[in-house]
């Protein structure tokens, strides 16, 4: 077979930025290893099977308390709550909170798996476009945290259920500063064509806060915006704080109520390639403070609490999945087909909105990544995993880790062609764990009635 030699040349050392913090290439008789948390990869593929998710938790530590600090140390009051929903398993919600984080979560269900996780409902956050009576009743029975306030419609529902709970609702609520992110259309989420929160521009959000500022059984606290995901330019940030500013001020003139919380929400972004250069956490809360501390000055309100809701800057780095190579197709002077052992039903996110990853061989990490292939997932669809990647000569029986896969790939796993949920494996100070196990064919038959 003739494999063409047209990758990149480059190592694991150019790719710090997208691999978790404790990666290191270790020698294991004549070969290089990728090792995290000081574990050997490839012993995790040979010993939970592939594919598996690897997730550093020393990794994930760092991010959420780079966040928490980050703000914490410059602000009198602030707030960092994991998106639940980039990462959803017991140990990620666990780690959160033991870093001193809430959860955001974005559905009952999500809320019933963190409360199941031994997360309090007090320190999560709830929100979503659409929530279910059902959904309302369990967040507000169960006491949470924060309830956020989608839509005019909304607030009457929320106000009659907590009405009937005798429960007075923390609520903030969901407006859309008409910023449009720059980023994929997919992921912008506070342009004025959006199907979350209310108008400013419209009215919407002034209509909302005259109702919820008139009942009894909730309890206005401030707004939550978001303004997109994969943000790297800050100056959308800034942008959206200047309206929420402006129109803070206004709501106090208009209505004499001043929102003692301002939630962000998530969106910086993340390298998944060795060509990205994404802010730092450090760098981002810390212009974020500087806007908010300036702002408060020059309109002269005092300062709120400032929470941020991070999901793929939280988690998307501090993983790996690892696949194992299958077949390989040389198709001359086309292109080189790998096959791995899994793809879209582990990984949706370059089906579902051309997201970029980087790979390399794990077995042979000190290698230069020489070969251009197409690496492909084994389902049953075009399932492309990454269109032009450059990664070491492969074998079959090679374990390739796909890296920066933390977000939005385990919660958006599923079981088409019957593909099993990928384990997730955490590692720590030389030692693995198993997080979350394979799913297996009878947890599925046992769904079949
Ligand atoms: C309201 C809200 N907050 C936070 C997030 C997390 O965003 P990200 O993963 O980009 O940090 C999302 C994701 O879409 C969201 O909708």
């Amino acid at each position: 077979m003739s494999i063409r030699f047209e990758g990149d040349h480059s190592t694991a050392m150019d790719l710090v930025r997208v691999l978790p913090r404790t990666a290191e290439v270790g020698c294991v008789f004549d070969e290089s290893h990728l090792f995290i948390g000081g574990v050997d990869t490839c012993r995790i593929a040979k010993e939970f099977g592939t594919p598996v998710m690897v997730v550093d938790e020393a990794d994930l530590r760092h991010r959420l308390a780079a966040y928490r600090d980050g703000l914490g140390n410059r602000l009198a009051r602030s707030r960092v709550c994991y998106a639940f929903k980039a990462f959803t398993c017991f140990e990620t919600a666990r780690i959160a909170a033991d870093e001193g984080c809430w959860l955001l979560v974005a559905s009952g269900e999500e809320l019933a798996y963190a409360m199941a996780a031994g997360i309090p409902a007090a320190k999560i956050v709830f929100h979503g476009c659409n929530k279910t009576d059902a959904e309302v009743s369990l967040a507000l029975s169960s006491h949470i945290g924060r309830i956020v306030v989608d839509s005019e419609q909304e607030v009457e529902k929320i106000d009659s259920i907590a009405k009937s709970h005798g429960f007075q609702a923390d609520v903030l609520l969901r407006v859309r500063p008409g910023i449009i992110a720059d980023t994929h259309e997919y992921i912008q989420t506070a342009a004025e064509d959006s199907k979350f929160g209310t108008s400013i521009a419209e009215g919407e959000s002034l209509a909302a806060i005259r109702t919820i500022l008139a009942s009894d059984n909730l309890n206005l606290k401030g707004y939550q915006f978001h303004i997109g995901s994969q943000i790297f330019n800050i100056e959308c940030f800034e942008r959206a704080f200047e309206v929420m500013f402006e129109f803070m001020q206004e709501i106090k003139q208009t209505l004499g109520f001043e929102a003692d919380e301002i939630d962000l929400g998530g969106g910086l972004g993340i390298a998944y390639t060795k060509a990205d250069r994404p802010t730092s956490i450090e760098d981002f809360t810390s212009k974020i403070c500087d806007i908010v501390l300036g702002l408060c000055e020059s309109h002269g309100l005092d300062e709120p609490l400032i929470a941020v809701e991070p999901g793929r800057s939280a988690v998307g780095n501090s993983a790996v999945t690892l696949y194992t190579v299958g077949t390989i197709k040389e198709i001359d002077g086309i292109r080189t087909y790998v096959a791995l052992d899994g793809g879209m039903a582990d990984n949706i996110r370059p089906g579902l909105y051309g997201a970029v990853y980087e790979a390399f061989v794990a077995n042979r990490a000190a290698n230069q990544r020489d070969m251009l292939a197409t690496i492909v997932g084994r389902y049953c669809e075009s399932d492309v995993i990454i269109e032009s990647a450059s990664i070491q000569e492969v074998q079959p029986g090679d374990i390739v880790a796909v890296l920066a896969t933390g977000a939005y790939c385990f919660s958006m796993s599923m079981n088409y062609n019957m593909a099993m949920r990928q384990p997730v494996v955490f590692v720590k100070d030389g030692k693995c764990r198993l997080a979350v196990r394979r799913q297996t064919l009878e947890d599925m038959i046992a769904c079949e009635v």
